[in-house]
């Protein structure tokens, strides 16, 4: 969602923020805007649509002055125009505000202001936020930004610079990330690492309720209430070449087949063969509570969930721990029941997304031991969860997640086989487990050198508007997964079921020639998923097949096969999906998509 950049040091901030919201679009966007100050004189442009349209808005016109912000939005309130973009202004058009999150009381505070003589051109709650602090303000930005905060409710991540206090940013946070990174005689203030990392890796996180004031010589931070913090230099544990597409046409599918180093990654140091033993050293205070759980709660959205949903299927079975996946957004207001016992975990690739997070915080605050599964270090549910596991896949940009998912199942199995070792699995048992989830890399990669054919089924489905997933036990979750990826980016309608509920409705939508793809890979369930395969035959449907190598049966009655390479039955989903990830990237490639940057989604969700 929305993504700010700061800059303020020795250099022309034009470039630098263009740059850095560049580096910001693939969290999903609408429009953009920057504003810089040179001599007293601020210069603002706001563009509906792409960065390059606002490029192209301030062409041949080179914006001087070494301090500025600027914005990517992804609307909420208000039509994406050039007008609600960000920045807004205070009404002498002195002070630049770019804001991500919402100001719930912006219609009360719009109230008071118009009162006051005050008058509004768009339909934001951040030009609202911008107003109150000019009239707030006498001379010190600083203290004009803390006023207006105190009035204002909702979630906010704000860069405010003014024409009056050349040099200064002013940076608040309160459920939306800010990272200030350091530089020397240079600051870079945004809302994602990935805007950071070219000219620094040394950065600080602000904490919510917390602002601080920027200048080319320094910095200092605050609470909310004016009391002075002392912030920890962090090191951002990425690179940049980690975030650029390296020779692929897309991230995506840069991320898709970069998942044989990324899993090896995050099993790395994690499996002890010599010992028969998994170790997440992140839980290790935390494994005798662990052991004893009575009840696991898993939280997440989108994914994530579905990761999660693996989670229970691995936990119940390898571990005997009664688990339950809930979406973050019901979780949160259904007044959960927590009792002693219970652990929550919640998983998030972003570590940001705002209802995994309220999710968080209503279980810890009904006493839940939390545990957080999370990719980007340092983020805000990395950082209040009581103890976690990082996936450690590296930085994430495609908006379908791919790596992530698999890092998140991959932690989800090491914990099953952790908790399960400790429970009731044998060591003879544990050592199979972790011989196959220690072939799984390779096998991936196998996997990955079918897409070119599977790239030939998208072309021969590509005119297909509905498409059925269907899958059964520890598959079931990567059938929905493989659903979401389709519609995703292809948007194309497909829906992911249990297998054997088709017959319960679905069913009754199979045509002549509409493409359901079954996954029947070697299992407890195989000869089920060969009748539900039967079924949907005989009513017209073309089968395609993610079946295990070697299964000669499935070619007799699928129209088309996917093979993965033969594994445990719990660590089938890792690999599994991997065909139906290049089928949804080669079905959007084909259909001429925007493959990174899906219309109306976010990879972020930072607002409810
Ligand atoms: C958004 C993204 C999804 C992601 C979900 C949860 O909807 O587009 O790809 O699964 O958020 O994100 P998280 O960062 O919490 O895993």
């Amino acid at each position: 969602m929305c993504g700010i950049v700061a800059y303020t040091g020795f250099r022309r901030a034009q470039p630098l923020l263009i740059e850095g919201i560049k580096r910001l679009e693939y969290r999903g966007y609408d429009s953009a805007g920057i504003a810089t100050l040179n001599g007293g004189k601020l210069t603002i442009h706001k563009s509906a649509g792409r960065i390059s349209a606002l490029e192209t808005a301030i062409a041949g016109q080179t914006l001087h002055g070494t301090c500025g912000i600027a914005h990517t939005r992804w609307a909420t309130h208000g039509a994406p125009t050039d007008v609600n973009a960000h920045p807004h202004t205070d009404t002498a058009g002195r002070i630049a505000v770019v804001h991500n999150g919402i100001i719930e009381n912006y219609r009360a505070l719009h109230t008071f202001l118009s009162q006051r003589g005050l008058s509004f051109e768009s339909d934001t709650d951040t030009e609202v936020l911008a107003k109150l602090i000019g009239f707030l303000y006498k001379g010190d930005l600083e203290k004009a930004v803390r006023a207006a905060l105190r009035e204002a409710r909702g979630t906010y991540g704000i860069a405010v610079i003014c024409a009056d206090e050349p040099d200064r940013v002013v940076a608040a946070r309160k459920g939306s990330p800010l990272i200030i990174g350091i530089g020397d005689g240079e600051f870079i203030v945004a809302s994602d690492g990935a805007a950071i990392v070219q000219h620094t890796t040394q950065v600080i996180y602000l904490s919510d309720g917390e602002m601080a004031t920027i200048t080319p010589d320094g910095f200092h931070t605050t609470t909310l209430d004016d009391v002075p913090v002392t912030k920890e230099v962090d090191e951002l544990e990425f690179s940049l070449e980690e975030i650029e597409l390296g020779g692929h046409s897309h991230f995506m599918i840069k991320e898709i087949m970069e998942q044989p180093e990324a899993l090896a990654n995050c099993m790395r140091g994690r499996i002890d063969m010599s010992e028969d033993r998994v170790v997440l050293g992140g839980l290790a205070k935390y494994v005798r509570d662990l052991v004893r759980a009575k009840r696991i709660i898993i939280s997440a959205c989108g994914t994530a969930w579905h990761a999660g949903l693996v989670g229970e299927y691995l936990l119940e079975d390898l571990a005997h721990v009664p688990t339950e996946v809930e979406y973050a957004s019901e979780f949160r207001y259904r007044n959960p029941i927590i009792e002693d016992g219970t652990v929550v975990i919640v998983i998030s690739q972003s570590g940001e997304t705002i209802d995994t997070l309220a999710a968080l915080r209503e279980a810890r605050d009904k006493g839940a031991l939390t545990l957080g599964l999370v990719n980007v270090v340092g983020s805000t549910i990395a950082r209040e969860t009581d103890a976690g596991v990082y996936l450690h896949v590296g930085p994430e940009i495609g908006v379908a997640s791919t790596k992530a998912y698999l890092g998140q199942v991959t932690v989800l199995t090491l914990l099953a086989l952790m908790l399960g070792r400790r429970r009731h699995l044998s060591q003879p048992q544990l050592h199979e487990y972790l011989l196959a989830l220690s072939k799984i890399p390779d096998q991936i990669r196998d996997t990955l050198n079918q897409s070119d054919d599977i790239r030939r089924v998208a072309e021969t489905y590509r005119e297909a508007e509905n498409w059925l997933f269907l899958g059964r036990g520890y598959n079931y979750p990567t059938a929905l997964e493989g659903a979401l990826k389709l519609k995703e980016i292809s948007y194309v309608h497909a829906e992911g079921l249990p297998a054997a509920e088709i017959k319960h409705g679905p069913i009754a939508l199979i045509s002549d020639g509409m493409p359901v793809v079954l996954i029947a890979t070697q299992g407890s369930q195989y000869e089920k998923v060969i009748s539900n395969i039967q079924e949907v035959k005989s009513r017209g449907g073309h089968i395609i097949a993610v079946a295990t190598e070697g299964d000669r049966q499935i070619r007799e009655i699928a129209n088309e096969v996917f093979f993965v390479p033969r594994t445990v039955e719990p660590l089938s989903p890792l690999l599994s999906i991997i065909p139906l990830q290049l089928l949804a990237y080669h079905a959007a490639v084909l259909r001429g998509l925007d493959v990174d940057k899906p219309r109306n989604l976010a990879k972020s969700v930072t607002v409810e």
